[in-house]
């Protein structure tokens, strides 16, 4: 049986260029390589995992599907010696902003504008684009999903070297979802940030600490909506 994907990964998959040689980090199940050289998207894989629980996990799941001759494992903290797979494309998904571009960051054979990058941060998304723009990575695109009501973004980047700034809110919510106006989940994410600025405001005034500048972001969002 082929793999069937979420929503979330889904949106990852979707940034994939047909015959990429795709490593996938953190890949637990395998099920995002699998898929993508199952569907005849990526000619090969490198899936990768620090935790040997997960990788076993990984070999099972290339095993079943009889992909071992193309989808190799790798266990491995981040790219560590992931260089002379030759990627065309590197996958981080389901891990925190922070972490991705601490990955990113002690990998620079990534630097390279024929290497794709294609991140799917949980958490710190902010962080990551902030990350990416100040180290010459462009945002090519972005794709937001929905899996069991959580909100997912899923960036595209390629390094051409140039440093570029964003607005805080285009930090927080992502250029390119900002200008789909009629994308049927930007709303819900503008609300979600929302939500949280609020929380935050509140927790700073009820302990009389100076809030001005989150509700100037605040604000800023809302004239979003
Ligand atoms: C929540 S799972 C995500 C699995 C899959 N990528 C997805 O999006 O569904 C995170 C995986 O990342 C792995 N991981 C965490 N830190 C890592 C690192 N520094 N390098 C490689 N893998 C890591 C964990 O072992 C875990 O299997």
């Amino acid at each position: 049986m082929n793999i069937k994907l979420d929503d979330r990964l889904l949106s990852a998959a979707s940034f994939v260029r047909p015959g990429d040689a795709v490593i996938d980090v953190g890949t637990d199940h395998a099920y995002l390589p699998v898929y993508l050289v199952e569907a005849g998207i990526a000619s090969r894989a490198l899936a990768t995992d620090i935790n040997e629980g997960p990788l076993n996990n990984a070999k099972e799941t290339v095993a079943s599907h009889g992909l071992t001759d193309k989808v190799s494992t790798a266990l491995a903290n981040g790219l560590a010696g992931a260089e002379d797979f030759g990627a065309d494309t590197v996958m981080i998904c389901g891990m925190g902003g922070e972490l991705i571009a601490d990955i990113l960051e002690a990998a620079p054979f990534i630097k390279n504008p024929h290497v794709r990058l294609i991140l799917q941060p949980m958490t710190f998304v902010d962080h990551l684009r902030r990350y990416l723009l100040q180290n010459g990575f462009h945002i090519l695109d972005e794709a937001l999903s929905t899996d069991n009501k959580k909100l997912y973004a899923c960036l595209c980047a390629e390094y051409d070297g140039a440093v570029r700034e964003y607005s805080d809110v285009e930090l927080l919510i992502g250029r390119h979802n900002l200008v789909r106006r009629e994308h049927p989940l930007r709303t819900a994410f503008l609300e979600r940030e929302i939500r949280k600025l609020e929380g935050i405001v509140r927790g700073k005034e009820s302990g009389g600490l100076e809030a001005a500048a989150e509700k100037k972001l605040l604000s800023d969002l809302k004239a979003q909506l």
